[in-house]
């Protein structure tokens, strides 16, 4: 069977959206189309570098393009709701880097522009696509370690105060929670679903975001988990399930390489790893968008509409109790 071609679109040619963009090269099916960035030189050189075929000026300007099939939104949190509705408008397919929005405000109008439109749209949740969690997804499932009671989570790197930067700007939705706490909320998320209670402890950066996110989650069956994001300091990526029988333990050994391993208390411990041999692993989330559409559908069965809002809830539950608020939010 030949597979259908998408022409694909990159909007912010920053960079996140240069590791993906070397990622579609590693799918057939994928068009390297357009590039749309704010400047016409940097669209340019990002195009020549990458191998898209046309280069764009202004984002405006691309979706108005009717040869754009897939946008793939790679601008901060705080424009990916205009640059998706934007994008959704005009007709285009889109993939939205996370997080998804500043809000579940913001998300709930994406998602009925998406409806109204009868366009896809997907959070770009890459390890949602991971061999590694479907791992840990099979574990779970087989009840090899009994029932999961607790858990631990957490993404940590040290970056630099710069307040011009996106990470230490608020009015770019900068801070630890949404471009890293997401991880080990995701984590606990996929484990043990809504929790009933939230518990946050927040170190504030000078600029008003959130440099480090202490939380704890507790559900109704008395299961809980502990989540942490920082921008502070460098931590070990890991996470931990701890089950009636033994537990599991996820951790990226390096950006290609995550070791789960199973451990069945006085019984056995297995490692899995799973190595990404070519490129990023942002390719399985372009493909999965490509075979949705394939398949005729606006919305993602692996990662649909209810569980990004679910997750765009949880975030603002723990900023709500953290007291941090965006300059868009009204009161
Ligand atoms: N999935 C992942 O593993 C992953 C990893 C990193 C980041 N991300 C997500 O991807 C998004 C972008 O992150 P990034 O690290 O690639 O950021 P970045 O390098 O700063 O790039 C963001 C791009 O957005 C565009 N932009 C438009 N308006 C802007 C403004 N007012 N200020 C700054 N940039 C603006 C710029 O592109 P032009 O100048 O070309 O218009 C810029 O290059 C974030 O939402 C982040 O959470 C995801």
């Amino acid at each position: 069977m030949t597979l259908r071609k998408y022409n694909w679109a990159i909007l912010g040619c920053g960079k996140i959206a240069g590791k993906f963009s070397s990622d579609l090269k590693l799918l057939e099916n994928a068009q390297l189309y357009a590039t749309a960035s704010r400047s016409i030189d940097k669209s340019k050189s990002f195009a020549e570098k990458h191998g898209f075929q046309k280069a764009f000026g202004s984002y405006e300007e691309m979706a108005a393009d009717p040869a754009v099939d897939i946008v793939y939104i790679a601008t901060p949190h705080s424009l990916h709701h205009d640059h998706a509705i934007l994008c959704m408008k005009a007709g285009k397919a889109v993939l939205v880097e996370k997080a998804f929005a500043l809000t579940a405000a913001e998300t709930m109008e994406m998602i009925k522009t998406a409806r109204e439109n009868n366009t896809f749209m997907m959070e770009a949740f890459w390890t949602r696509f991971q061999p590694s969690l479907a791992k840990v997804k099979e574990v779970l499932a087989s009840g090899i370690l009994g029932k999961p009671a607790g858990m631990r989570s957490e993404f940590c790197f040290h970056a630099p105060l710069n307040p011009e930067g996106r990470l230490y700007n608020l009015a770019l939705g900068g801070g630890s929670l949404l471009d890293i706490g997401i991880y080990p909320v995701f984590w606990a998320q996929q484990v043990f679903g809504v929790p009933s209670d939230i518990k946050a402890i927040v170190d504030l950066a000078p600029t008003g975001v959130d440099r480090t996110m202490a939380m704890t989650f507790g559900y109704p069956g008395g299961e809980f988990a502990q989540l942490t994001s920082s921008l502070a300091g460098c931590s070990d990526t890991q996470t931990e399930i701890w089950c009636e029988k033994g537990f599991i333990r996820v951790r990226k050994i390096d950006p290609w390489t995550v070791k789960v391993t199973v451990s069945v208390k006085e019984v056995s411990e297995d490692d899995f790893i799973f190595h990404q041999e070519n490129g990023f692993g942002l390719f399985l989330e372009a493909q999965h968008v490509m075979e949705c559409l394939d398949a005729g559908l606006s919305e993602s069965p692996s990662l649909p509409f209810s569980f990004t809002l679910q997750q765009m809830q949880l975030l603002d539950r723990i900023r709500e109790i953290a007291g941090i608020r965006y300059p868009t939010e009204s009161d």
